[in-house]
């Protein structure tokens, strides 16, 4: 049932393996000891509080992602959740959706989405929010990744954007990284122009991507659209993550995008999260594993 995916044998050559000769002389890759076992998982779209045909118990089928990652038998680093938590940004909904992700054993990192950020981004942050990010965005370094979290969603009416402060912070935060680290970026809506009619795109998001076009090798992770693609742009995958809520068309295939019904027998089969993992020296492998 699991689905190996795009990440595969990414290339990446930023970092070298250091052979050493042991007291036993064997020889032994000191890079491959450090880095084994690193892994994240991606998690998206959970809209705790939509209660409708499509999925009437998304609670339910946040539970069940976060089981079957808890049950992983490599635990990840961290899950990150790349937004639409909730439905409508109700207190409620954001304390729902904190109390099921809390039983995950792995550390949570999290990012809004526009459906998190209806009236304001207040919920969000009351919730979700973190002492080192006063404005949402951040970044830190974890074996030899740079990661970089974006918000663009500002406002249900608001989305798709990431501003000019944002922009101001991501050129001084990727100042002082070497173009061979690799870089792994987070945003709710697709940093790229996935499907513009349906507003499933980044209008400042070239911007970003001017800035990443000296790395080596990056990799953007976003949500929102509720199905997998996957895409390349230069030294760019991009990949968008299924939702644990419920699929949306593919772009042009419907009127207009919002949740697709589906057989209730083949729902889980379209939801789930997603596990990437550092190969040694530098590979990112990265499987798409359906709920069913
Ligand atoms: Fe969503
Ligand atoms: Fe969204």
């Amino acid at each position: 049932m699991k689905r190996r995916n795009f990440l595969e044998h990414v290339g990446w050559t930023g970092a070298g393996i250091v052979w050493t000769l042991g007291a036993t002389g064997t020889l032994s890759a000191a890079g491959a000891q450090e880095d084994r076992g690193f892994s994240f998982v991606q998690i998206s779209d959970s809209h705790i509080g939509f209660a409708r045909p499509e999925n009437p118990d998304v609670a339910g089928t946040l539970a069940r992602a976060v089981a079957a990652i808890n049950a992983l038998p490599n635990q990840p680093a961290f899950v990150v959740h790349t937004g639409d938590i909730t439905h409508l940004a109700k207190a409620e909904q954001f304390d729902a959706a904190r109390s099921l992700l809390q039983s995950l054993k792995a550390p949570l990192l999290a990012l809004p989405g526009e459906h998190d950020a209806i009236g304001s981004l207040k919920g969000y942050f009351a919730s979700f929010g973190r002492k080192d990010a006063p404005d949402g965005w951040f970044s830190f370094d974890q074996n030899g990744i740079h990661f970089v979290s974006l918000v663009n969603v500002f406002d249900f009416e608001l989305m798709g954007k990431l501003g000019r402060t944002q922009l101001d912070w991501l050129k001084g935060d990727l100042a002082a990284v070497p173009g061979s680290r690799p870089v792994v970026v987070f945003a709710h809506v697709p940093l790229y122009a996935l499907y513009p009619t349906w507003g499933w795109t980044t209008e400042d998001g070239a911007e970003a991507l001017q800035m990443l076009a000296r790395f080596d090798h990056v990799t953007v992770l976003n949500g929102h659209i509720h199905q997998i693609i996957e895409h390349r742009e230069g030294n760019i995958r991009f990949a968008t993550a299924a939702a644990t809520a419920y699929p949306q068309p593919a772009p042009g295939t419907a009127p207009k995008p919002g949740p697709l019904l589906v057989p209730a027998d083949r729902l889980l089969s379209v939801l789930g999260y997603r596990t990437l993992e550092l190969v040694p020296p530098s590979d990112l492998h990265s499987e798409d594993h359906p709920l069913a």
